[in-house]
């Protein structure tokens, strides 16, 4: 295949950047969009030209690092795959593929694609954990009956890898459904009550000091997760946000 791409390029977090065109050629609709990435940062370096910085790690839409918009969406055109997982048979011989960063204020560009998403580390730091008893009396977490149907949708939320397309999707930038996913993966589980009141509260807490706007409920981000992350899960945080706020 033959392609054109036009990527943002952004020397630092500082310097404004802007769209430039590549023209690239010998492209296998085998490629992931990754690897044809790869394939155009060979092409730079053999012409001593600066590689296009991009984030990625696992290449099997694990880890949540490749985020970058494609075409206008986040991970591109396919439906519930990342950026690692989209192949270049969803695109066209001669097709024109724009390339850009995530925008939102709470994830700075800091070079080319990469953007600085330590936002959500923070959120994350702020509650989304369990403390465990170690005394050596621990209880054995198989031993805690789980209904089975709050175990699946426990299981669910817990598949949201953090990539931020949610964020990067939504006109107000919010990221209520990927902090929606994190407070219901424990919300649901027997294990994630002893500090609910408290995790809640103080994910919300650091989710507005990052600078991320409010859910308008558009919908869009369940449209563009990767990994399916339903709606549902921030009408459950505005629950456990209200219940927790009664409790005081
Ligand atoms: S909710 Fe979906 S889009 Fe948002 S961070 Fe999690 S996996 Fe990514
Ligand atoms: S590189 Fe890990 S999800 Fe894409």
């Amino acid at each position: 295949m033959k392609l054109n791409l036009k990527i943002w390029r952004q020397k630092n977090a500082t310097e404004k950047g802007s769209m430039v065109s590549y023209p690239i050629d010998n492209i296998s609709p085998d490629m992931s969009f990754l690897e044809m990435i790869d394939a155009l940062n060979n092409m730079l370096i053999l012409r001593n030209e600066e590689p296009v910085a991009f984030d990625h790690d696992c290449r099997e839409g694990i880890c949540g690092m490749c985020s970058m918009f494609i075409n206008g969406e986040a991970h591109g055109p396919d439906r519930n795959v990342t950026t690692c997982q989209l192949h270049m048979r969803k695109f066209k011989d001669g097709d024109t593929i724009t390339i850009e960063p995530f925008r939102a204020k709470a994830f700075p560009v800091i070079r080319d694609l990469v953007v600085d998403r330590s936002s959500f580390d923070r959120v994350q730091q702020a509650g989304g954990f369990v403390s465990i008893n170690t005394s050596g009396n621990t209880q054995d977490a198989n031993a805690i009956p789980i209904e089975k149907n709050k175990a699946d949708l426990a299981f669910d939320a817990a598949a949201c890898i953090g990539c931020g397309a949610c964020v990067a999707t939504c006109k107000n930038s919010s990221a209520m459904l990927f902090v929606g996913a994190k407070v219901s993966q424990y919300a649901l589980l027997p294990q994630g009550k002893v500090e609910a009141t408290q995790r809640v509260q103080n994910m919300v807490a650091q989710m507005d000091l990052e600078g991320f706007g409010n859910c308008t409920n558009t919908g869009a981000c369940e449209v563009e997760c990767p990994k399916g992350i339903s709606l549902e899960n921030i009408a459950r945080m505005n629950r456990e946000y209200l219940s927790a706020s009664l409790k005081g």
